[in-house]
Parts: structure tokens; C-alpha cells; sequence
């Protein structure tokens, strides 16, 4: 059975585009593969974190993943830190890593652009570490998005090296895991391409109903159609996107028909959005709250995954150890 393995870097709360985009499709997955979903919080140090907020961050998507279905018996669930395992490897494979080819990768250039000031060595070997995180369980399906896609040609790169240099067949090349036909990409509501934390326009899974009104009440649209079939604009594009993913195709039906009559009311179709919005969430949300309260469960978890993964991340260092030439006296 293929092995399929993601990450999350615990940033923040999970908004739609997290739910919709990878973590619906992790709740069938976790069914059908052998799969691993972990916390990357040694990922998140590169940012420089308050050890709270660091803790909290890891509490929040632990419970809400949790909440959005994942099953610590299906899936194994863990958080990275609690896999020194993954430390080892990494310290490993950086010394088949080469400087010049992580001071060229896109990833690289951008945070260097970014955050000129805080450009420290793990930004460089970010893709060494999640190269480790996925070669340690010699994983070979990984659900990523685009922006992640050069780090995963850097894991094949180096499953292919290791196995050149020590003249063996161990580390399989991964590859990006498209799972299910149409990849869901939500687009946020003020009128850009993608929903996501760093571009500020998130509707989170924890947001109560008055927020998440607040939120689409204020969506960008446009002045109105004034010829029928009109091209839609990017806004408006993205209103009817989002009510795809909440709403019945009968209601999507109703207010395209109405938009390309001219007819359409905005305001009415925000109040619909915000409404589905809601009630597709309300359960969610309420399982988060509950959870988040639960720290025996959430300790629970946490201990059972981190048994799984060591299970596996140890069985692969050792056989990595004795490759390399580590022998017993
Ligand atoms: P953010 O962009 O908010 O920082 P992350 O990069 O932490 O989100 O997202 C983790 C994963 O969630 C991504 O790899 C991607 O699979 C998914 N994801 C995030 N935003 C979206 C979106 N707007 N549409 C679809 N999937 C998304
Ligand atoms: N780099 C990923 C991100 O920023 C998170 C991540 C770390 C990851 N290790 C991984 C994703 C291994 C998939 C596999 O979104």
C-alpha cells in the first residue's frame, strides 16, 4: 500500500482554503492509504516563534484537525519535534546537500526577499528537513500545492543521490499526490486568487457565525452585470467559486441565472454564501471547542502518533546508519 505523508507548519488556525484544499481529501485518504499527517513545528522555528506561541500553535491544528475528522487509529497523527528520529536523518542528509542548490531554489530566494533580516541557515535547508520528513517514512504520495512543488523535486533529487552515492535501491522518489480529479483551490473573498493566512483574508474554521456574516457581507463584487452572459468579474468570480463549494448546486444554479439575467442581487447571495458558510461549519467549530478543551485527549493523540511514527522513522534510520557505515564494534 502506498504511503502518503503531509506537513502543516502550525501558523495560525486552519481557514476554508486549508479544509477545502487538503484536509477534506485527507478524511478519504486516511481510509484507502498508509498515511501520515504531522505538525511541522521544527519547520516553524525558521519564523522564530515565542515558545507560546509556538505550544499554542501546535494545540490549535492538532485540534482542529482533529475535529475536521482526521482519525488518529486510521492515520498516524504526530507532532514532528516529538521524532528525534527526524533530527538524525536530517543532520544526515544535509551532508549530501549542497549549498548552491538550496541558495538557487525559488523558495529560498523569496524568503530571503521577504524577511532580508532574519535569513538564518535553517531557511536555507528548509527542503533537507522536509526531504527528511518525507524520506523517513519512505513516503511516495505527498498532497502539495504548487508553491511547495520545488521541494518536492529537491526530496526526489535526494532519495536519487543517497541511493547513487551508496550504490542501493532504499529511498523511493515521492511524487505530488493529486488526489481526486479536481483540485480545490478556494480563492479568498477580497477579490484575490487564494485564501490564506499571510494574505489576511481567511475565513477560519473557529470563526463564529457573526464573523464569518461580517466577513462575506464584505466580499468585493462589482457594479452589476449590464448585459446578459456577462464575464464575470474577479470578485463576483469568486463569490460563485466559494458558493460551489457550500452551497447546493440548485442555489449556485439559481444566482448564475440570475447574474446572466442582470437580475442578481448581491447582497442576497452574500447572505446565502454567509448562511451555508455557517451551517457547513457550525459542527466543526463546535468540535474544535471541544477538543481544544480535552487535554487528556489531545495528550493521548500526540503520545499514540509519536509512538507510530518513531516505529517507523527508527526502523529507517538504522537501516540509513548501516548503509552509511555505521557498524557495531
Ligand atoms: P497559508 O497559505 O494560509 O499560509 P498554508 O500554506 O499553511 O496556508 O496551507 C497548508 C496547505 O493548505 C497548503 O499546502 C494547501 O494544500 C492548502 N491550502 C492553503 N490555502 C489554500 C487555498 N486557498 N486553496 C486550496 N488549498 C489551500
Ligand atoms: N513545507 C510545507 C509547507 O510550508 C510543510 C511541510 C513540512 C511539508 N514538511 C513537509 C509538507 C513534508 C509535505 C511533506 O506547507
Amino acid at each position: 500500500m502506498d504511503t502518503v505523508l503531509s506537513g502543516i507548519r502550525p501558523t495560525g488556525n486552519l481557514h476554508m482554503g486549508n479544509y477545502f484544499g487538503a484536509v477534506k481529501n485527507f478524511l478519504k485518504m486516511q481510509h484507502e492509504y498508509n498515511c501520515f499527517f504531522f505538525i511541522a513545528d521544527l519547520h516553524s522555528l525558521t519564523t522564530h516563534p515565542t515558545p507560546t506561541d509556538l505550544h499554542d500553535n501546535v494545540r490549535k491544528v492538532l485540534a482542529e484537525y482533529l475535529a475536521c475528522g482526521l482519525d488518529p487509529e486510521a492515520a498516524t497523527i504526530y507532532v514532528q519535534s516529538d521524532v528525534p528520529e527526524i533530527s538524525e536523518l536530517y543532520l544526515l542528509m544535509n551532508m549530501n546537500a549542497y549549498v548552491g542548490e538550496l541558495q538557487r531554489t525559488t523558495t529560498f530566494k523569496e524568503k530571503m526577499r521577504k524577511q532580508p533580516d532574519n535569513v538564518n541557515a535553517g531557511l536555507l535547508t528548509y527542503p533537507v528537513l522536509m526531504a527528511t520528513d518525507i524520506l523517513i517514512h519512505r513516503a511516495t504520495k505527498v498532497p502539495v500545492g504548487k508553491d511547495q512543488k520545488p521541494h518536492l523535486e529537491i526530496t526526489a533529487k535526494y532519495a536519487r543521490r543517497f541511493n547513487q552515492i551508496y550504490k542501493v535501491d532504499y529511498f523511493p522518489e515521492p511524487e505530488a499526490f493529486n488526489y481526486g480529479k479536481d483540485l480545490v483551490k478556494v480563492p479568498g473573498l477580497d477579490g484575490s486568487g487564494k485564501m490564506g493566512k499571510s494574505e489576511g483574508n481567511g475565513i477560519y474554521l473557529i470563526d463564529d457565525p457573526k464573523v464569518i456574516r461580517k466577513k462575506v457581507m464584505s466580499a468585493v463584487t462589482d457594479a452589476g452585470p449590464t448585459e446578459p452572459h456577462q464575464k464575470m468579474s474577479d470578485g463576483v468570480a469568486n463569490l460563485f467559486t466559494i458558493m460551489k463549494i457550500v452551497s447546493t448546486p440548485d442555489m449556485v444554479k439559481f444566482y448564475k441565472d440570475k447574474y446572466n439575467a442582470c437580475e442578481i442581487r448581491y447582497g442576497d447571495m452574500k447572505k446565502q454564501v454567509a448562511e451555508d458558510i455557517v451551517n457547513y461549519l457550525n459542527p466543526i467549530r463546535e468540535r474544535i471547542q471541544e477538543i481544544y478543551a480535552d487535554n487528556d485527549y489531545l495528550r493521548k493523540v500526540v503520545n499514540m502518533g509519536a509512538e507510530k511514527a518513531r516505529e517507523s522513522a527508527s526502523k529507517t534510520l538504522k537501516d540509513v546508519r548501516e548503509i552509511i557505515g555505521f557498524k557495531p564494534f
